[in-house]
């Protein structure tokens, strides 16, 4: 991490505004790597047995009850709300954000240019669209920013890169594809990893062995694939299959039966769903306005 970006973490600490899933996968994350000392992470949580518990199992991170005192003690907040939640969250504390403030929002479906019209004052405002694979530093996390702001981008590319892979995009269709396949992807890995582990249960091999042994298999496969950058995946398949083999008997089932069409409409819905997500947002704060 450049230095510059380490002394404005420590003197502005980062503070978590809703601390759930995601929230928390990051913070495990930023402190298991060493990124940023859990003295400089602050958080709050609408429900406290949940605030309390990761300030018990994160030791130095600081949990406290109101997102006031949160804008106060933490001049960059990152903003772990629900998209359904975000505007009540906001509201009643908007007055607080001042023009030093850093915000990053991790809501889907939540534009800049929408963040930026339910918070006015500052210009500093960045989302990301990492995965809960922060926690085992293995995210990809797109980002964008409202400004090429040196400072926004360093602070991104210097927080998110020990996590995973940061990637710096435009948004709207860039972005919300991002998010399908890399942010909502681990979701679709499981559903397909249930698949195998069920599959293997089903020939009487233990649930616990299956499970180890499917998750052997696609980690193996993930690594040859970057061991090999220079084939393409369709080149590592074959070196799986030979011709009227076990493997290609399955895969031209697979192809037969149009996997990858079922496949990119389950994406395609996912993509879908995240613009209607940004219409209703912008309805959201359209009541606000009329407010
Ligand atoms: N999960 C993912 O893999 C993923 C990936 C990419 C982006 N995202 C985005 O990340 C954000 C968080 O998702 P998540 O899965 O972490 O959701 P989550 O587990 O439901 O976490 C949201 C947290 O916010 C808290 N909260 C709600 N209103 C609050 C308020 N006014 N003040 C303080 N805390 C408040 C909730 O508290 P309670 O405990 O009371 O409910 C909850 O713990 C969403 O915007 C989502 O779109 C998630």
């Amino acid at each position: 991490m450049q230095k510059w970006i380490q002394s404005l973490i420590a003197a502005k600490k980062i503070g978590f505004l809703g601390a759930g899933n995601l929230s928390k996968s990051i913070i495990q994350g930023l402190t298991r790597a060493s990124v940023v000392p859990a003295e400089n992470i602050i958080l709050t949580n609408r429900n406290a047995e949940k605030r309390q518990k990761i300030a018990s199992e994160i030791h130095g991170v600081q949990a406290i009850t109101s997102n006031e005192e949160l804008l106060e003690k933490a001049g960059i907040i990152v903003l772990g709300v629900k998209p359904q939640d975000l505007v009540s969250a906001i509201e009643p504390i908007r007055h607080l954000i001042h023009k030093e403030h850093i915000i990053i929002s991790l809501a889907a479906g939540v534009s800049i240019e929408a963040l930026s019209k339910l918070i006015p004052t500052t210009k500093n405002l960045i989302r990301w669209m990492p995965s809960t694979a922060m926690k085992v530093q293995a995210s990809v996390t797109a980002y964008t920013t409202m400004e090429q702001n040196e400072t926004l981008i360093q602070l991104s590319e210097d927080l998110l890169n020990p996590l995973g892979l940061a990637i710096q995009v435009e948004e709207g269709e860039e972005l919300n594809s991002i998010m399908v396949a890399c942010a909502s992807g681990p979701a679709f890995i499981y559903e397909f990893m249930q698949i195998w582990e069920s599959w293997l249960e089903s020939y009487d091999i233990p649930q616990n062995i299956a499970r180890k042994l499917c998750i052997q298999t696609f980690l193996g496969s993930a690594k040859m694939a970057q061991q090999a950058a220079e084939l393409n995946l369709h080149d590592l398949q074959n070196q799986v299959m030979s011709k009227k083999g076990v493997t290609s008997v399955g895969i031209q089932h697979l192809r037969s039966v149009e996997f990858e069409d079922l496949l990119t409409a389950a994406f395609e819905k996912s993509f879908n769903r995240a613009k209607d997500m940004e219409q209703d947002f912008e309805m959201n704060l359209q009541q606000i306005d009329k407010k």
